[in-house]
């Protein structure tokens, strides 16, 4: 058969069967250099995108169905793409050295995604990430629920910072001493959806799901929107087993939430301003503009529920199996290494656990710095912090851990492969911070 009497019956196909279609939809992604204008400079910044766009395309695919996502390296090194938080086949997984070999400049990699949970994913490489995610290389992956749910918009906000300098240019000097001798590279310029303090507009009476996703290297973000009434309904790509006000959350690197926001029927007119209150000093994210109309109905919303999957109740006679130890040590590639277990990657203190068997592990900061740890593949719950029953209504799949902090999680490993474990500061992983967890069948 020729090729274009081929492409004539899958077009009709196509036609016949729009939902396989849709389940199969192919999508390709390459990464590149490119520009981004920000507002401060005469000129565009040099940076490295995925087709052109910073940030990354935003990825919107349904639960339950395939996705299929072609990679095409045109950098000029190797990359790969990891899929944040979603739990998918382990080959899919995107860890050079781990689950797949480097994709090489010029090369290509197809992705094969089976979405089993809907809810706020991202996406980056995982080969040399502290620079190529600081140069551009991040996206937004939502999975859709089978039934979206009827909030009047569905915002997307990617929380990033960039270490500009005069020129406009990237700062790039990577893994300084500084860097790693602190909590990781943190910029100058804050941004959301790489816009410095955007606008963003409403009607009085709507009520607005707002997914909030920190894709910064080490910045940590937590989040405060004055004057407006804010509840937390996921946490990490799951949605909460009892929804809470949103007071003083802490958002570290890799963590996402999906708030409920409702802007008052009497709000026309009003500016509610964003701001950022982790550190000492506040500072403006973004404002939300209330047009000054008349109100509309405000939807009904019933924000989606997910069963409490791995209650805390299941760990109670599990003993902690690991405790990976969090310190540094002078060595590795950087002269300064982040350690697990004084051990650098890829010379690592691993874990093999077996499917399905509840686990307890234990991060114990020694340093005085930040660590939010994360696991690829699992969504984990945390059960005590420094020896103290903690209480958390949701599962996450990274943990900040505190200067000196002991933080025990509880998971149940569903997935088999071999699952990377790291700090989310960039820096730090890259300085050593990361180990494996084999996961092997019975
Ligand atoms: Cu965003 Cu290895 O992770
Ligand atoms: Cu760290």
């Amino acid at each position: 058969m020729n090729l274009s009497r081929m492409a004539v019956i899958t077009l009709i196909l196509g036609l016949l069967f729009p939902t396989s279609a849709y389940a199969e939809q192919p999508l390709h992604l390459e990464a590149k250099e490119s520009y981004h204008q920000f507002p401060f400079f005469d000129t565009p910044t040099p940076v490295w995108s995925y087709d052109d766009q910073i940030p990354g395309p935003l990825i919107r695919g349904r639960v339950g169905t395939t996705m299929v996502i072609d990679f095409a390296n045109r950098l000029k090194e190797p990359s790969s793409i990891h899929w944040h938080g979603l739990r998918i086949e382990n080959a899919m997984d995107g860890v050079p050295g781990v689950t797949q070999e480097p994709v090489g400049p010029g090369k290509n990699f197809t992705y094969r995604l089976k979405l089993e949970d809907a809810g706020t994913f991202w996406y980056h490489p995982h080969f040399n990430s502290s620079e190529q995610l600081e140069r551009g290389l991040k996206g937004v992956f939502i999975v859709e629920e089978a039934a979206k749910p009827p909030w009047s918009q569905d915002w997307v906000w990617l929380m990033d910072d960039w270490l500009l300098q005069k020129d406009g240019t990237i700062y790039s000097q990577f893994n300084t001493g500084r860097d790693l001798m602190h909590d990781g590279r943190w910029g100058n310029v804050p941004t959301i959806n790489a816009r410095f303090r955007p606008e963003f507009q409403v009607k009085p009476g709507e009520r607005i799901r707002l997914r909030l996703i920190n894709g910064a290297n080490a910045r940590i973000f937590s989040p405060h929107i004055e004057g407006l009434a804010a509840s937390v309904i996921a946490v990490d790509g799951r949605p909460v087993t009892e929804i809470f006000p949103l007071e003083r959350f802490v958002l570290s690197p890799g963590n996402r939430i999906d708030l409920d926001v409702r802007i008052p029927p009497q709000a026309g007119g009003s500016i509610f301003a964003v701001e950022d209150r982790f550190t000492r000093n506040a500072f403006p994210l973004a404002t939300i503009k209330v047009a000054p109309s008349t109100p509309i109905d405000t939807p009904e919303v019933t924000p989606p529920t997910a069963a409490d999957f791995i209650p805390a109740q299941m760990f109670a006679e599990v003993k902690v199996g690991k405790t990976w130890d969090l310190d540094a040590i002078r060595g590795g590639r950087f002269g300064i290494g982040w350690t697990m277990n004084r051990k650098l990657w890829p010379d690592a203190d691993k874990a093999a656990y077996r499917l399905g068997e509840p686990q307890k592990v234990t991060f114990k900061n020694s340093s005085s710095r930040l660590h939010p740890m994360h696991i690829h593949g699992v969504f984990f719950r945390v059960l005590e912090r420094n020896g103290k029953k903690a209480a958390e209504p949701f599962t996450r799949d990274t943990v900040l851990v505190g200067p000196r902090e002991s933080v025990t999680i509880g998971f149940v490993p569903e997935h088999p492969g071999i699952w990377l474990t790291h700090c989310h500061i960039q820096e730090h992983a890259e300085a050593g911070m990361m180990t494996t967890i084999d996961v092997k069948h019975n």
